[in-house]
């Protein structure tokens, strides 16, 4: 079956694949998907998508793949397998990185990728005190969000960074004295709000952020922590926020570049 690339004109044959596989109809998500990453798609000769996988290209040295769905009726006939080796010849990259379901993880086992910890889905009612440190980030801030999101990514994001001000409800920065400490959005997924990404000089400086983002917002919130913050996890946790679904995370090629220790929330589980 042919792979091919699909756009945005195919969002609704996405959400269907999704919802197949019980998976929330997330259209705000995938229209940010559609443009800064590349989507390809198996068409089911009934109509609609047989399979779909998005992998978000940063330059040469990094890749993140997500949403990987193959429908349940073509389950197990290898379109998962083809799908993910025809996403990451694409994309080239030194280092593909994804966090993996159970269903996926002995799939791109198969295909040379390491788990290197494991992520957990928080979501729900979460009301730090708001720190009142942060202030919203203007134009201004951006030349200074994007160098030390490269310096801690470890690859420019400009397509993710030049939308982000448009797709997040809230975009702010902790000022330092030389600089920017940090930087973190907060955008609206369909029930809840996802705080992410969130970049940081240090822990504190990510906790004030994301209390900030958090007072910003009366739906429930959702955090994608992974195992390099588990003193988040535990404050988190501490504020009453259950720990949802775990997913593997997982490397392919090279270690990642950057500086992950700064790195306290992600975009999204499916981009990095
Ligand atoms: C994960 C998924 C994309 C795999 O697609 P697929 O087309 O069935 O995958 P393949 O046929 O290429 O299978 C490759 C391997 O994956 C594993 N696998 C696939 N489906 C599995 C299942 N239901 N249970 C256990 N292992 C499974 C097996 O190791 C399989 O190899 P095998 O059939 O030789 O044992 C598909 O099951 C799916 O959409 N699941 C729901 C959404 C999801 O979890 N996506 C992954 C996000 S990381």
């Amino acid at each position: 079956m042919l792979i091919r690339r699909i756009d945005a004109t195919r969002l609704e044959d996405c959400l269907a694949l999704a919802a197949g596989r019980e998976w929330s109809s997330e259209p705000h998500k995938w229209g940010l998907l559609f443009e800064i990453g590349d989507v390809y798609g198996i068409d089911d000769p009934d109509g609609g998508l047989a399979g779909c996988v998005v992998c978000t290209r940063y330059g040469k040295r990094l890749s993140g793949i997500g949403m990987m769905l193959v429908a349940e009726k073509f389950g197990r006939q290898g379109l998962g397998t083809q799908l993910m080796k025809h996403a990451m010849a694409e994309a080239g990259t030194d280092s593909t990185w994804l966090t993996a379901t159970t269903y996926g993880q002995p799939l791109y086992e198969k295909l040379g990728f390491r788990s290197i910890g494991d992520s957990y889905i928080y979501r729900g009612e979460f009301r730090p005190p708001a720190a009142g440190v942060s202030r919203a980030a203007s134009t201004k801030d951006l030349e200074a969000i994007a160098a030390l999101d490269a310096e801690v990514f470890g690859a420019p994001r400009p397509e993710v960074l030049r939308r982000l001000p448009a797709f997040a409800e809230r975009l702010v920065v902790i000022q330092g004295t030389g600089g920017i400490r940090g930087y973190g959005a907060a955008w609206r997924n369909v029930d809840n709000t996802v705080i992410g990404p969130v970049v940081a000089d240090n822990e504190s400086v990510a906790k004030d952020l994301i209390s900030d983002l958090a007072a910003g917002t009366s739906l429930p919130v959702r955090l994608d922590i992974d195992s390099t913050h588990p003193e988040l996890r535990e404050w988190v946790e501490g504020l009453g926020v259950g720990r949802g679904m775990r997913t593997t995370v997982m490397v392919h090629g090279a270690s990642l570049p950057g500086d992950r220790s700064r790195l306290f929330l992600p975009l999204s589980v499916a981009t990095g």
